[in-house]
């Protein structure tokens, strides 16, 4: 993750990671927490929660889909940054738009405004190449049991070293007043929060060498080689159901999303899912958008995945449209 493990802790999900930090920062009536429309729900609601308690506006900055660049994103952020922003919460690659957001230049034009920057990292370790310090977030949250394929229950939440006092746990225990020396506050708070099975935080290490060493060229060629599948699938599918593809190439890892055709756009998305799952034996996200286009499918490929099930996919959703 290219950070100094003193900045490191465990959480079990991505979304403890976002919550902690929003339930340790204070905010006024004064203050706005920006964040896009392409928000995760759960770690939306988290900040719709703040605000409620705290009075504080949540303004949130319209990232446009179908896209062109990642300049967009950046320009639709910054443009709703204000003098009462205090904190932007953005995740770094989406889940329903599956789109990697350029973490790192947003977060420098924030910095220069004297905001900071809390990224929901849910997809981002073991998709993407990921390096904290040069990415220079002031919160960041990411999951070990997505694509790291670590247990689920294994996350981590990293705080920029001068923010550490601030961010609690949300579960007070032992490490409040541990006298222990050997570790700061931020770990002894985090390390305990009250028994419970480490089994999946101890497991990370073993997940990361062991996926590190199924091809020659490491992380690298497999990240390299899910990218190239999900771009074929996409390709596949796009030809398939007579789409344009959203995003540029460069926007994403390996989760890609194609809008399904406007024939389908009446039926309940999770209909459709479920139809996949029961009559075909396919899983596969289906997720409604805000706007036209109105339902998206979003593939993933994973080292267990082949071209042939993105053919398969192509063929029974052409079925599903006609
Ligand atoms: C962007 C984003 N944030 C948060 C989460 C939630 O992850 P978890 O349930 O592990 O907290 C997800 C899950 O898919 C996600 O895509």
């Amino acid at each position: 993750m290219g950070a100094d493990v003193r900045d490191l802790v465990f959480v079990p999900n991505a979304t403890t990671g976002v919550n902690s930090v929003l339930r340790s920062l204070t905010f006024s009536l004064e203050d706005e927490i920006l964040t896009t429309n392409h928000e995760y729900n759960a770690c939306r609601n988290a900040l719709d929660f703040i605000a409620s308690r705290t009075g504080a506006r949540v303004v949130v900055a319209k990232v446009p889909f179908p896209i062109d660049s990642p300049e967009q994103v950046v320009a639709a952020v910054i443009e709703r940054v204000s003098p009462k922003t205090r904190l932007v919460l953005l995740d770094h690659v989406t889940s329903q738009t599956g789109l990697i957001f350029p973490i790192q230049e947003l977060a420098k034009e924030l910095q220069q405004r004297g905001v900071d920057t809390l990224v929901d990292g849910a997809h981002a370790p073991g998709m993407i190449s990921l390096d904290l310090r040069e990415i220079g977030v002031t919160y960041y949250a990411g999951n070990c049991h997505k694509w790291l394929c670590a247990p689920k229950g294994a996350a981590f939440l990293y705080v920029r070293r001068d923010k550490q006092s601030e961010i609690r746990p949300l579960t007070i225990s032992h490490g409040t007043n541990s006298p222990r020396t050997d570790k700061t506050r931020f770990q002894l708070e985090f390390d305990w929060t009250g028994t419970d099975d480490p089994t999946a935080y101890m497991c990370v290490p073993e997940a990361i060498a062991f996926m590190g060493s199924l091809l020659p060229g490491g992380w690298t060629e497999w990240r390299q080689q899910n990218h190239q599948l999900v771009l074929q699938g996409r390709r596949l599918l796009c030809e398939a159901l007579e789409v344009q593809p959203p995003c540029p190439e460069e926007m994403i890892g390996s989760m890609a999303v194609v809008p399904m055709p406007t024939t389908l756009e009446n039926r309940d998305f999770m209909s459709i899912h479920d139809e996949l799952f029961d009559k075909f034996g396919i899983q596969v996200q289906v997720m409604p958008w805000q706007e036209k286009p109105r339902l998206l499918v979003r593939i993933s490929a994973q080292i267990y995945n082949t071209f042939e099930q993105y053919e398969y996919l192509a063929k029974v959703l052409k079925g599903l449209c006609c």
